[in-house]
């Protein structure tokens, strides 16, 4: 894969809340549907798309649902040796967004590139060159949490529309929310 660009992919809440207590301040399923086909799905069935994450929100996905699957999972961290004995055969681990980006493109069977998380590697990928899309489910509720998506002047980006995203109003239970896609212009 020559030319990566980076997608990052989040849910926030009106207060840009995205984490409390190390895990989802709510619970959405077909929120989290949406994230699995997001970061899943290939136009090319011979490859596989890869998800960057932190060390912390990796922690934060149970046991028996990660790796991710389908997925080429890369976890960043600056204590690579000790991660790398604690995660499963398969899984990759990086001291740096740009070593990520340098392994995705040395391969040529990674699709796209997805970047799922917290909040500091959210700020290094949007302010990377390589940042093409954020995909923001805006929830219309509040939370309580403790890790916040960083702000983003919407000024370098453009709200755009892609086929099979709805743009209506998608209501799970007393939750509503948006999913919306900012291209970096
Ligand atoms: N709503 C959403 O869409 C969403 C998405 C993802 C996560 N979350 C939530 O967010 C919380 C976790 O996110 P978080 O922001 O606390 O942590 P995080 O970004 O997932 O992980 C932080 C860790 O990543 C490593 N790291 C960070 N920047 C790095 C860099 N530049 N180079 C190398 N390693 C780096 C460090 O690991 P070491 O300490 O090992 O060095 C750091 O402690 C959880 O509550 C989770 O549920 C929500």
């Amino acid at each position: 894969m020559a030319n990566v660009k980076l997608n990052l992919i989040a849910a926030a809440c009106e207060n840009m809340g995205i984490g409390v207590n190390g895990t989802l301040p709510w619970r959405l399923k077909k929120e989290m549907a949406f994230f699995t086909k997001m970061t899943s799905g290939v136009k090319d069935l011979n490859k596989k798309n890869a998800v960057i994450m932190g060390r912390r929100s990796w922690d934060c996905i149970p046991e028996n649902y990660r790796p991710l699957v389908n997925r080429v999972n890369i976890v960043l961290t600056r204590n690579v040796q000790q991660i790398e004995q604690r995660v499963p055969q398969g899984v990759l681990v990086f001291s740096s967004l740009d070593e990520a980006v340098k392994y995705i493109e040395s391969r040529d069977d990674i699709e796209s590139t997805w970047v799922i998380g917290g909040s500091a590697i959210y700020k290094e990928a949007m302010d990377h060159e390589k940042c093409d899309k954020i995909y923001l489910t805006e929830i219309q509720n509040n939370f309580q949490c403790d890790t916040y998506f960083p702000s983003f002047d919407k000024q370098h980006y453009q709200l755009v529309e892609e086929d099979g995203i709805p743009t209506e109003a998608q209501v799970e239970g007393d939750i509503k929310y948006y999913f919306r896609i900012y291209k970096k212009v």
